[in-house]
C-alpha cells in the first residue's frame, strides 16, 4: 500500500513537472513574441518615418540600382547603364562588398545585389534607386538552375578537392566571381559539394540508371527542387528575397539590428506585414520600378525614364566624366560576372578574362551622342548577345549532369503541389510583386502621358501625375455616359408616351 502511495506521489509530481515545464515554455514563447513584435515594430517605424520624396521621379546625381538576383539586372547594367555611364563614373567594385566605397567621388552609377541598408552608407538626398522585379516562382526556379548551372561547371575537375582549390586560386587572382557575390558565394559552394557528392555515389553504384524523366527531381543527378526549397540555406537566402532585398533585412544587411528583425521575421509568420508595409513605401520612392516578365516594356520605361535624364544631365551640365575615364584602375572591376561568370567557361579552367564584348556594343558610340532612339538600338543587339552567350554556357554547363537538363517541357512535370510550396514559402514576395505590377501600370501611364504632353521634360511631372488621374478621367466619361444615356432614355420614353396618347 505504502510504495503504491510512493508511486502515486511520484506520477503527481512527474505530472505536475510536466505541466509546469509546458506552461513556462508557452510562456517563454509567447515573451518570445512580444519581443520580436517590439523589435520588428521598432524597426519598421525607423523606417518609414522618412518622409515622402517630393522629387523622386527627377533622376538624382548617384543611381542605385537594386539588383535583387535572378530578376535580369544584369541585361539593364550591361546594355543601358554601361552605355550611358561610362566606367569612371562607377562605384567601385559594385558587387564587391569588401572593397566597396560608395563615396568615392564623382561616382555617380552603384549596381549591386547588396541590400537597401546600402542606402545607409549614401547621400540619401543625391541619390535615386531603381529596381526590377521578378514573378517568384520564376525567380525561384531561375535561382535553383542558375545554382546548379555554376555549380555544374566545377564538375570537371576530378573531384572536390581539386575543384575548391582551383576556384581558391582563381579567386585571389584581381576578379571578382560570382563565388565572391552574395548570394552565390552560399549557394554555389552549396550545391557544388551536392553534385561532387551525388557523382561520387553513381561512381559506388556502378550502373547508373536514372529512373526520373523530370530535371527537377533527378536525385541521381542533381539536388531535386523540393530538397533545394526546403533547405534551411533556401529559407535564409531565396525565399522572400526579393521583399527582404527591399526592405534591407537580407542575411548580407549592413544594418546590425537587421538581423534580429530577419530572425523574428522568419520566426512569426505573422510580423511579415511589417516588412512588407516597409518595402511596398521603398518600391513608392523609386524613380523606377521594372518587371521581368514584361521585358519590352521595361526597357522602353527604362530608356525614357532613366536613360532621358542620364543623357540630359551629362550632356547638359558637361560633368560627363570620360575626361577621367583614362585612369582606369577600376575598370576592369565593373564588369558585372554575377549572372555572367566566365571564370569556368573553358573546361581547361585556366583563367579568361571576363566578357569579350564586342567593341561597337562596349559604347564607342559616344555616350554625349546618345539620344533614346539610339540607346533602344544598342540595346537590342546587345541583348541578343548576351542572351546567346548565356545560353550556351548554360547548355555547356547542363551537358555535366544530363540527362537532367532545365527546359519548358522539363518545367511542366513540376507538381502543383510543389509550385504550391514555394508560393507559399514567398508570401510575401507574392504580395509585393502585386504591388510593383500596380507600380508598373501606374508608371507606364504617366510615361505615355508625359510623351503626349512633352517629350524632354521631366519637370512637373509630379504635379502632372496628381492633377491628372486616368481614373478620375475614366469615371467622369462613364458618368457622362450614363447620363447621356438617361437623358435619351427619358426623352425617347415621353416620345413613345406622346405616341401613344
Ligand atoms: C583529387 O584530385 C587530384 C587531382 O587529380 C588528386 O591529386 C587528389 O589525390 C584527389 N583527391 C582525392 C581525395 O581523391
Ligand atoms: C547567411 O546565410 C548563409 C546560408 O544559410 C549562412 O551560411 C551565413 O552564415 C549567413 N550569414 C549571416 C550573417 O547570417
Ligand atoms: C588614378 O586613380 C588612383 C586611385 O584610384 C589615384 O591615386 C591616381 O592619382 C589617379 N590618377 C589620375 C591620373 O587621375
Ligand atoms: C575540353 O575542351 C576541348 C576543346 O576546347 C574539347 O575537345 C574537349 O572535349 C573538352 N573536354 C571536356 C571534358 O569537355
Ligand atoms: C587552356 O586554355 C589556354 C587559353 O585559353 C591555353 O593557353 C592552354 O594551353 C590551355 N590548356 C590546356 C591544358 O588545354
Ligand atoms: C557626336 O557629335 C559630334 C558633334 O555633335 C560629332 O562631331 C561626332 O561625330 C558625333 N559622334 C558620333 C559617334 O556620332
Ligand atoms: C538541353 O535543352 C536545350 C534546349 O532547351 C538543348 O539545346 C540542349 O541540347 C539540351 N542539352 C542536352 C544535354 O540534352
Amino acid at each position: 500500500m505504502r510504495q503504491i502511495g510512493d508511486k502515486f506521489d511520484v506520477l503527481v509530481i512527474l505530472v505536475f513537472l510536466l505541466l509546469v515545464s509546458t506552461i513556462s515554455k508557452a510562456s517563454v514563447s509567447k515573451e518570445g513574441f512580444k519581443q520580436c513584435e517590439h523589435i520588428v515594430k521598432q524597426w519598421a517605424s525607423s523606417s518609414l518615418d522618412l518622409e515622402v520624396k517630393d522629387d523622386k521621379h527627377v533622376l538624382q546625381n548617384l543611381l542605385f540600382f537594386l539588383h535583387v538576383p535572378r530578376t535580369g539586372g544584369r541585361t539593364y547594367f550591361h546594355c543601358f547603364l554601361k552605355k550611358l555611364y561610362a566606367s569612371s563614373l562607377e562605384c567601385p567594385r559594385s558587387y564587391d562588398k569588401l572593397r566597396i566605397d560608395p563615396r568615392k567621388p564623382k561616382c555617380r552609377l552603384l549596381v549591386t545585389h547588396d541590400d537597401y541598408s546600402m542606402m545607409s552608407k549614401l547621400p540619401k538626398d543625391e541619390t535615386s534607386v531603381v529596381t526590377i522585379l521578378r514573378n517568384p516562382i520564376d525567380r525561384v526556379f531561375s535561382a535553383y538552375e542558375f545554382s546548379v548551372e555554376v555549380a555544374a561547371r566545377f564538375l570537371v575537375h576530378p573531384n572536390l578537392t581539386s575543384a575548391t582549390r582551383m576556384s581558391g586560386r582563381l579567386r585571389s587572382k584581381n576578379t571578382i566571381s560570382t563565388l565572391d557575390i552574395w548570394p552565390w558565394k552560399y549557394l554555389v559552394p552549396w550545391m557544388r559539394e551536392d553534385l561532387f557528392a551525388r557523382r561520387e555515389a553513381r561512381k559506388q553504384k556502378g550502373n547508373s540508371v536514372v529512373a526520373s524523366t523530370n530535371p527537377y527531381d533527378m536525385e541521381e543527378m542533381v539536388m531535386p527542387l523540393h530538397e533545394y526549397i526546403n533547405n534551411p540555406i533556401a529559407r535564409d537566402i531565396i525565399h522572400n528575397g526579393a521583399t527582404f532585398q527591399v526592405a534591407g533585412l537580407t542575411n548580407n544587411s549592413y544594418l546590425t539590428e537587421a538581423h534580429d528583425v530577419r530572425h523574428c521575421v522568419l520566426k512569426y509568420q505573422s510580423l511579415g506585414d511589417y516588412v512588407l508595409k516597409v518595402a511596398k513605401k521603398r518600391l513608392d520612392d523609386m524613380l523606377y520600378v521594372g518587371l521581368t516578365e514584361n521585358h519590352k516594356e521595361s526597357a522602353t520605361m527604362f530608356a525614357n525614364v532613366v536613360g532621358t535624364q542620364a543623357i540630359s544631365q551629362f550632356t547638359g551640365s558637361g560633368s560627363h566624366g570620360d575626361d577621367a575615364a583614362n585612369n582606369n584602375s577600376e575598370q576592369r572591376s565593373s564588369l558585372l560576372e554575377s549572372d555572367f561568370d566566365n571564370t569556368y567557361h573553358h573546361n581547361n579552367s585556366s583563367y579568361e578574362k571576363p566578357s569579350q564584348i564586342s567593341s561597337v556594343e562596349r559604347g564607342e558610340v559616344t555616350k554625349e551622342n546618345m539620344t533614346v532612339g539610339k540607346l533602344m538600338d544598342v540595346y537590342e543587339s546587345c541583348i541578343s548577345n548576351l542572351r546567346k552567350s548565356q545560353s550556351e554556357r548554360r547548355v555547356n554547363s547542363l551537358k555535366k549532369i544530363s540527362p537532367a537538363n532545365f527546359t519548358k517541357e522539363g518545367r511542366r512535370q513540376v507538381s502543383e503541389a510543389l509550385l504550391q510550396e514555394i508560393t507559399s514559402l514567398n508570401s510575401l514576395d507574392v504580395e509585393l510583386y502585386k504591388y510593383a505590377q500596380m507600380i508598373f501600370a501606374n508608371q507606364h501611364k504617366l510615361m505615355l502621358q508625359n510623351k503626349v504632353v512633352t517629350n524632354q521634360q521631366y519637370h512637373g511631372f509630379d504635379e502632372l501625375y496628381s492633377a491628372f488621374s486616368w481614373e478620375a478621367i475614366s469615371i467622369a466619361v462613364s458618368v457622362l455616359f450614363v447620363l447621356l444615356f438617361a437623358i435619351l432614355f427619358v426623352t425617347a420614353k415621353r416620345r413613345t408616351s406622346k405616341l401613344k396618347l
